[in-house]
């Protein structure tokens, strides 16, 4: 296991659609290990492979507390198939905005279905902060992140603050 480096905005590997994983193997499982052990390290409740350069349909998410055993949840290929129409909002953030948090609304409760690392079909009923977090992770699959929930004028605002701090590590 090792820790990735974690793609900050304005990469535009950010915006790309991931493609689905297409086969359960060794590669895939140490993928899934080296994006847990990023997340925790970070510290965050979700990652999603794009997030360390690996355009492939992979996430995972932790919402246990840090005096809580880990409960890791890895989603390979999720797919949302059902979702409320009861809205909640929640302040987001992003490991790959750092330190920047704005509230989103989105559907209050969704279902997932994913594969596990074996192969098995999972099911899901999310609400709460899962919920959110589900959404969150698997919008980066599509390329989409929580700023374009945003005003255009914040979005803007957020890229171009994030553009200036990446011109000066240049
Ligand atoms: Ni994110």
């Amino acid at each position: 296991m090792a820790t990735r480096k974690i793609i900050i905005l304005p990469d535009a590997q950010l915006r790309l659609v991931s493609a689905p994983v297409a086969a359960l193997d060794k590669a895939v499982q140490a993928l899934a290990e080296d994006m847990l052990e990023t997340m925790y390290e970070a510290p965050g409740i979700g990652l999603a492979a794009i997030q360390i350069g690996v355009p492939q349909r992979l996430m995972v998410i932790d919402l246990a507390k840090k005096d809580e055993p880990k409960q890791p949840i890895v989603f390979i290929n999720p797919e949302i198939v059902a979702r409320s129409e009861e809205t909640s909002s929640y302040e987001e953030g992003c490991l790959s905005i750092p330190e920047y948090y704005e509230e989103v609304t989105r559907p209050a409760a969704v279902t997932v279905r994913f594969q596990d690392l074996k192969g098995k079909a999972e099911q899901i009923d999310a609400d709460g902060l899962l919920a959110t977090c589900i959404q969150h992770e698997i919008d980066h699959l599509d390329g989409k992140l929580f700023i374009d929930y945003l005003s255009k004028l914040k979005r803007d605002r957020v890229i171009k603050k994030f553009t200036k701090l990446a011109r000066r590590e240049d």
